[in-house]
């Protein structure tokens, strides 16, 4: 699977790009600010619906503008496709697939796997326990989009029940049939983030030993958000599982009311990340971290490999120049013969080693212009009012 070709209309600093991709490697160079990061977020947009950034819409669409667009158009065993991302103030996000709307964002999920690499990983180590959870479901989204529903199914219940104990007059009778359906719907997460770790946890240590120093281990727990359960009790079948959370419930069932929130389930799950045994958060160095974070994007990328017979799209927001020399050199090893990637860096040196036919673009201002290339150029970029 290969993206082709990248339009963009004002998105970001872009009134107007139309970029030919190549199949392999494409490196984009130019100063801070040039708008770099920007054309790897429109196409991780176009692919899985939403910004790294975690970004509003109206903050996507060029200034003063009321609406963007991006479409990505590729290849793939089955032939060419085109997935049509827009977005209309006033009107939301709307995604046609080869020219048919999908109902739902997450329909993308799955179409065009991409992981990508990018200064924020750190927060991944460093961040609060919502960056690990959000890693691990999006993770989970692209390996198995059923997941999704699953998910969001539990999400509704969660803010409904939440809602009901605000409310001071709520029917104990009633919040005990959302109780049931809390404990219905967050048992299939607690399980799949439980596996998922328990296939991360073995590849994240491999992967962080080719990165780090000799003698340095990561590894894995995963921290439920069900007091008093570990990882080998998640392991346990589903009714087992669910007993358990709906004990949990009753224990804590006088602090919800009184604090007016959910105090148990997969929404207060965190993933401990050990260096050496120690919590990597409160010990590890900057260097150290950003070590664990790279081990844990390299594990997305092996699974997502295996699970769809080819590597995903690689998205690489300079990555390298933040890494030394030793680092910068395993991490190309561990990179070397992926799929097409998208490689950003503010100079050449901060690139990995070209294959032959590798595109290299200049990028300022938002202008996308070729330094390097054996073809003749296709990426333009054309001023225009929105
Ligand atoms: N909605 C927007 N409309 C117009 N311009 C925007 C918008 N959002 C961000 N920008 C501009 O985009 C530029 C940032 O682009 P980007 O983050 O892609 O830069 P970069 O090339 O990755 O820089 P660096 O090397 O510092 O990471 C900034 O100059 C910012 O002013
Ligand atoms: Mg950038």
């Amino acid at each position: 699977m290969t993206i082709t070709r990248l339009s963009l209309t004002d998105f970001r600093n872009y009134p107007a790009l139309e970029l030919e991709l190549r199949s392999r490697q494409n490196f984009f160079i130019g100063p801070n600010g040039a708008g770099k990061t920007n054309l790897l977020e429109a196409v991780r947009l176009g692919a899985l619906g939403r910004s790294h950034r975690a970004a509003r819409d109206a903050d996507l669409a060029r200034w003063g503008c009321r609406a963007y667009r991006v479409v990505l158009t590729g290849e793939c065993r089955q032939g060419t496709f085109t997935i049509d991302l827009s977005w209309r103030h006033g009107h939301g996000k709307q995604v046609r697939v080869d020219g048919v709307e999908v109902p739902r964002l997450s329909d993308l999920l799955g179409l065009v796997p991409v992981v990508m690499f990018a200064p924020q990983d750190l927060d991944l180590v460093q961040g609060s326990p919502r960056e690990r959870r959000r890693y691990l479901d999006l993770l989970l989204c692209q390996l198995r989009p059923a997941y999704y529903h699953a998910w969001s199914a539990w999400q509704r219940v969660l803010a409904h029940r939440n809602r009901l104990l605000t409310t001071p007059a709520a029917d104990p009778a009633h919040l005990a049939t959302w109780d049931a359906q809390l404990v219905a719907t967050a048992v299939p997460v607690f399980q799949a983030r439980a596996r998922l770790v328990a296939r991360l946890t073995p590849l994240v240590a491999g992967l962080h030993a080719a990165l780090a120093s000799p003698g340095q281990t990561l590894s894995l727990v995963y921290r439920p958000g069900l007091p008093g359960v570990g990882e080998s009790t998640l392991g346990a079948e589903a009714p087992a599982l669910a007993v358990l959370l709906e004990q949990a419930l009753v224990r804590v069932r006088g602090s919800e009311r009184r604090r007016g929130t959910t105090l148990v389930g997969p929404h207060r799950d965190d993933l401990g990340l050990l260096l050496d045994g120690r919590d990597a958060r409160l010990f590890a160095s900057q260097g150290q971290q950003r070590t664990a974070a790279l081990a844990l994007r390299l594990a997305e990328l092996r699974l997502l490999t295996e699970r769809k017979g080819e590597p995903p799209l690689l998205l690489l927001d300079d990555v390298l120049s933040e890494l030394d020399a030793g680092r910068r050199t395993a991490l190309v090893a561990l990179l070397r013969d992926q799929g097409q990637t998208l490689v950003t860096a503010a100079t050449s040196e901060a690139l990995p080693p070209a294959d032959e036919g590798a595109a290299v673009f200049w990028v300022e201002g938002g202008n996308v212009l070729p330094l390097s290339s054996p073809e003749p150029f296709d990426g333009r970029l054309a001023r225009g009012e929105c």
